[in-house]
């Protein structure tokens, strides 16, 4: 090439081909994000809660038990969030003054829960249960990751109905978790 282009041609020729490369990755970096996130907040994306809530620090410092603050995982199709009077329950006493826990004592003052944003959500059409999965030994982990080490709570799967339905083949041979009917009611 050095003998047919002059330096400048072939230094602007690499520039067109960079610029071509650049411009493909880009545009699939586009589509796939605007795919993912059509539905949900997006998975490894942090959401601003009304106050900084730390898992890691509740659940690993602590030794607090998932269900200690999401009972209803056991019973229904709703893990739910803990109301005020959970925390108040140690921040009555622990912490009682500190700046940082200030909206969690108005929040017991007017008998206003606190308005936690949902960082998974699934579109109203499709249905859901805690307590059946639970029932079956699957860990919160399994499909929540290692909250236990976050200080603040991200999606770690997306939930798309392949991911639903890959483990229901594997775990059910005739079928009847693959059925429309169960997840679209
Ligand atoms: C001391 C109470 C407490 C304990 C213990 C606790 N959580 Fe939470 N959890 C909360 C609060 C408050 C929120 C809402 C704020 C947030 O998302 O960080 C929440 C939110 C979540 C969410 C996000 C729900 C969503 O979609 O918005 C998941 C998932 C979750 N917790 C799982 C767990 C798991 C798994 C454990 C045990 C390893 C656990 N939690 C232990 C209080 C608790
Ligand atoms: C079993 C007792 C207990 C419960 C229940 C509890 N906390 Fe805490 N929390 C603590 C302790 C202990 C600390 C801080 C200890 C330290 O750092 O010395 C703390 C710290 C905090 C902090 C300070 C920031 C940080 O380091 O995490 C916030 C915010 C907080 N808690 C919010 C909450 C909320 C909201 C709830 C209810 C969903 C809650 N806590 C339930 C014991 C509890
Ligand atoms: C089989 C997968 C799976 C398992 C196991 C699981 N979750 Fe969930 N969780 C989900 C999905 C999916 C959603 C979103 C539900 C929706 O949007 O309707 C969710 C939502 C939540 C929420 C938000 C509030 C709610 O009820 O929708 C919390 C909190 C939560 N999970 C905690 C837990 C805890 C704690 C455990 C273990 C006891 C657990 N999850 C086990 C899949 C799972
Ligand atoms: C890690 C494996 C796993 C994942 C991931 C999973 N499931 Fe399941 N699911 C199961 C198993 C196992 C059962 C069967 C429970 C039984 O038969 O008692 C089940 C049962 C169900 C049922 C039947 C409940 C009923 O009333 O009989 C529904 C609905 C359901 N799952 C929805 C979902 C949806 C929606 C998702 C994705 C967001 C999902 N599951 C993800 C393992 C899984
Ligand atoms: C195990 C649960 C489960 C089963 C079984 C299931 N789905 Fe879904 N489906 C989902 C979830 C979760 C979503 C939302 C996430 C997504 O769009 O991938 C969904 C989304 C959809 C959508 C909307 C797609 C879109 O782009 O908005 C359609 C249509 C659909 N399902 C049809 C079906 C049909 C037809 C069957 C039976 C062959 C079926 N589903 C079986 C869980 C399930």
């Amino acid at each position: 090439l050095s003998q047919l282009f002059s330096p400048g041609i072939n230094n602007l020729a690499r520039l067109f081909v960079l610029a071509l490369v650049i411009g493909a990755v880009a545009a699939l970096i586009v589509v796939s994000f605007v795919a993912d996130t059509s539905y949900s907040t997006g998975v490894n994306i942090e959401v601003q809660q009304p106050l900084q809530f730390s898992h890691k620090h509740h659940v690993q410092g602590l030794g607090l038990d998932c269900r200690f603050c999401h009972f209803t995982a056991e019973r229904s199709s709703s893990a739910g969030f803990p109301d005020t009077q959970t925390c108040m329950g140690c921040h009555a006493t622990v912490w009682s003054q500190a700046e940082i826990l200030k909206s969690v004592r108005a929040s017991w003052a007017h008998n206003q829960s606190l308005e936690w944003i949902r960082v998974h959500n699934l579109p109203d059409h499709v249905y859901f249960d805690h307590s059946v999965h639970v029932a079956k030994g699957i860990s919160c982990t399994t499909c929540h990751g290692d909250v236990e080490h976050m200080t603040s709570i991200v999606q770690k799967h997306d939930f798309r109905m392949k991911d639903c339905v890959k483990c229901h083949e594997q775990s059910d041979p005739q079928l009847k978790l693959r059925n429309c009917t169960i997840c679209h009611r």
